[in-house]
């Protein structure tokens, strides 16, 4: 078995071995140093000739113990030319579809299996709080049951049938907890944060992988009480390990431990950090080279205990053997990458999710535009033809592409202006202007990110508008019969340690959509933007809003297709947008709102609230009904409604199940989804369709920090948003 062949391994190691073995590193400083000098067990962005290399001199060690290859394929395979990106997370998760998630996991999983990748840090569970953190584009959104049910998916699709089997990779529940909790927005500021919202919001969508069995857990880097998540021990060992009964991985972010020492100057040196993070229940440390003599020290200072480095390792040996790397180290294998990837199949399930990623906001009945005749077509705005933003953050054609690949090729992107000449009706004439530029970019005065030295990143500087840009859209626009903007942000703007202090449309881009409406041309607004953005008042003009995320890779095609009426939009808000910056956080399950319903000069009403989406037809909610009104604990609610397509296009709907504690014994949320499901029901025809929440999911934390259900009264509300107007009601009472 498993544990007798770790235990005999880990007998034969030397201490400089096993230490070796809880670190992961980049290649930056050589990778003969990290094979030999630091006997390191994992490597993390690696080219594919330094992971060759470096799987060679492996063989020449003493005890030949096979690399763990780790890579961010967070939304398809990154890294790879030419391999699949689909819609960020964020995108992903307005499919309100786990099955179609679980599907684009396991695709990207044998995507990254035949690159020679074992281990996916995906997916983010991170709640998305305050929009101006750079980060929102990884994550599902703001629900936390939302995001439970879509990791959980993409776990199921990572680890495939079990990690034996070849195109299984691992996966990384992240950032473990509470990252995104940020002060202003700020990426990996303090997050101000109680065990009691912890247990509320933060905790649950990570015990849910714990308990799906997603092999490792990664942390954030942020502090909360004065006490960095690296040394969290409460978190760490009390509630992951002992509470949840989590027998994983648990990894680091990138230097956590030396940002014990450098950035947090919580210790003095090395040893004491490193005796800290290992202490506190970290298994894997991330490129943090002094590391190495740092838990040695440690050891021989008798603040860490080696039992404590045998228990580490023993879980990364495990995932080893798991991943049944000492029979097979799984290397790249050309002739598997091009069987699968940019494989038709592929291909088509990326349109698939992008289809159903696109969230249609508004739409005055202009959209769909006649499919049937020639039209005069203006696509105008700076994201129109820009295939970065199109793939998003963490893609290789993206602002990382200098560091690891050349990027995706071009040819194997569609922007939205590729998607719409491609689906003009036959005779149609489509004419582009860039209108607007979003920034200009400098050197970081900071510095570097990456210790090889490399000029990133860059701060970018919103640049103002160009008049002759914008005379030339206008022109375009004049002489059409629709335009269609294309705005949003762009990559510089997006991911790690790139947050925005503002919500705003940049650069030229607010004049220029001004200039749009003005034209009278009925404007389609497509907003190509990594999370939600404050839009003008010149967009409450426009004919239709939809947004589209960063789509990926097919993304300039599904959004064509919206726009010709090919497909039927379906994405619904995983995410509330907000109407000003000021607002932040703006999200529709907060506790005791109380007079914090409206500001004294603006409403606290976001533009759109999360949930919400439209599609070409119309569905009306009735007859809400639930099987039992009376339930105990243990029992399970079941409520059906009947939806019914009173307009002329067909129209998937999801079902949206909140549940309310009437009275409850400490603050709560009004509402919280706690279930959904999805319908398709054809024009004319009506269809019921039915939720089911067990009891026990209808808890409230009380003051003391438990999450109980407390029984009484509740109400389940049922509708297509968490609107409470759109919302039908029915009472239940829950029995000791
Ligand atoms: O996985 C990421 C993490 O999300 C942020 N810091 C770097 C890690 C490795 O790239």
């Amino acid at each position: 078995p498993t544990s007798e062949r770790v235990a005999d391994l880990l007998d034969r190691m030397t201490l400089p071995e096993k230490v070796g073995q809880m670190m992961q590193m980049h290649t930056y400083d050589g990778v003969p140093h990290l094979i030999e000098k630091l006997h390191v067990g994992s490597i993390l962005h690696a080219s594919p000739e330094r992971l060759e290399q470096a799987h060679a001199l492996v063989e020449q060690t003493r005890l030949r113990i096979p690399l763990l290859i780790g890579e961010d394929c967070i939304h398809g395979h990154s890294f790879f030319k030419g391999a699949e990106i689909y819609p960020t997370q964020l995108g992903m998760a307005a499919t309100f579809d786990p099955d179609l998630l679980e599907r684009v996991a396991r695709a990207t999983a044998v995507e990254v299996a035949a690159t020679g990748i074992h281990w996916t840090f995906s997916p983010v569970l991170c709640i998305a709080r305050d929009l101006r953190w750079g980060r929102v584009s990884e994550t599902f959104g703001e629900d936390p049951y939302l995001l439970g049910e879509l990791g959980a998916a993409m776990v199921r699709g990572y680890q495939g049938e079990g990690l034996g089997d070849r195109t299984a990779i691992l996966a990384t529940a992240k950032h473990f907890a509470g990252y995104s909790e940020t002060q202003g927005g700020r990426d990996a500021s303090e997050a101000d944060i109680s065990r009691r919202k912890l247990r509320s919001w933060y905790l649950p969508p990570f015990e849910r992988m714990a308990r799906a069995g997603c092999a490792t857990f990664m942390l954030g880097y942020q502090s909360t009480d004065g006490v960095p998540i690296t040394i969290n021990e409460w978190l760490l060992n009390d509630v992951l390990r002992d509470e949840w009964g989590y027998t994983g991985t648990l990894i680091t972010d990138w230097d956590n431990v030396g940002n014990l020492v450098r950035e947090q100057r919580l210790f003095p040196d090395y040893a004491q950090a490193a005796a800290a993070a290992v202490n506190a229940g970290n298994d894997m440390i991330m490129t943090t080279p002094a590391f190495f003599e740092g838990a040695q020290e440690a050891v021989a200072q008798g603040l860490l205990e080696e039992s404590r480095i045998d228990q580490a390792v023993a879980r990364i040996l495990t995932l080893k053997f798991d991943l049944g790397l000492f029979e097979d180290p799984r290397f790249a294998d050309t002739a598997r990458q091009a069987e699968v990837i940019a494989s038709p199949a592929h291909r088509a399930l990326n349109l698939e999710v992008a289809r159903r990623s696109l969230v249609l906001l508004e739409n005055d009945g202009t959209l769909p535009l006649p499919a049937d005749r020639p039209l005069r077509l203006a696509v105008v705005g700076p994201n129109a033809d820009d295939e970065h933003t199109t793939l998003g953050d963490w893609a290789g054609a993206s602002g990382q592409a200098d560091w690891l690949t050349e990027g995706h090729p071009r040819e194997m992107i569609t922007t939205v202006l590729d998607g719409l000449r491609a689906l003009a009706p036959a005779g149609s004439e489509v004419t582009y202007a860039r209108g607007a530029e979003i920034i200009t970019t400098g050197p970081d005065p900071k510095g570097a990110f990456f210790p090889d030295g490399q000029p990133r990143p860059h701060i970018a500087f919103p640049v103002g508008p160009d008049e002759a840009m914008i005379a030339e859209a206008v022109e375009v626009a004049r002489g059409a019969d629709a335009v269609v903007a294309v705005l949003g942000d762009r990559i510089e703007l997006v991911g790690e340690g790139k947050s925005t202090a503002t919500l705003e449309l940049l650069g030229g881009q607010v004049a220029l959509l001004d200039a749009l409406v003005e034209t009278g041309t009925p404007v389609v607004l497509v907003i190509l933007a990594s999370k939600p953005h404050v839009l003008p008042a010149s967009a409450e003009r426009a004919a239709a809003i939809v947004w589209a995320a960063n789509p990926g890779m097919a993304g300039g095609t599904a959004v064509a297709e919206l726009v010709f009426g090919a497909i039927e939009p379906s994405g619904r808000l995983p995410i509330s947008w907000p109407r000003h910056v000021g607002q932040q956080p703006t999200f529709y399950n907060q506790i005791d709102a109380q007079h914090g319903y409206r500001y004294a000069d603006l409403t606290q009403e976001p533009r759109w609230v999360f949930g919400e989406g439209r599609s070409y037809s119309t569905i009306e909610f009735a007859n809400l009904r639930l099987a039992e009104s009376t339930l105990g604990l243990d029992g399970e609610i079941e409520a059906t409604v009947t939806l019914t397509n009173t307009g002329a296009r067909p129209m998937l709907e999801t079902v949206q199940a909140y549940i309310r504690d009437v009275t409850s014994s400490a603050t709560w949320a009004d509402r919280e989804l706690k279930g959904f499901t999805q319908v398709e029901v054809a024009p004319g025809a009506s269809v019921d369709a039915t939720v089911r929440i067990p009891v026990a999911a209808c808890s409230i934390v009380t003051a003391r920090g438990e999450r109980v259900v407390e029984p009484g009264a509740f109400q389940v509300l049922v509708g297509p948003s968490s609107r409470l107007a759109d919302l039908l009601v029915g009472d239940l009472e829950v029995t000791a």
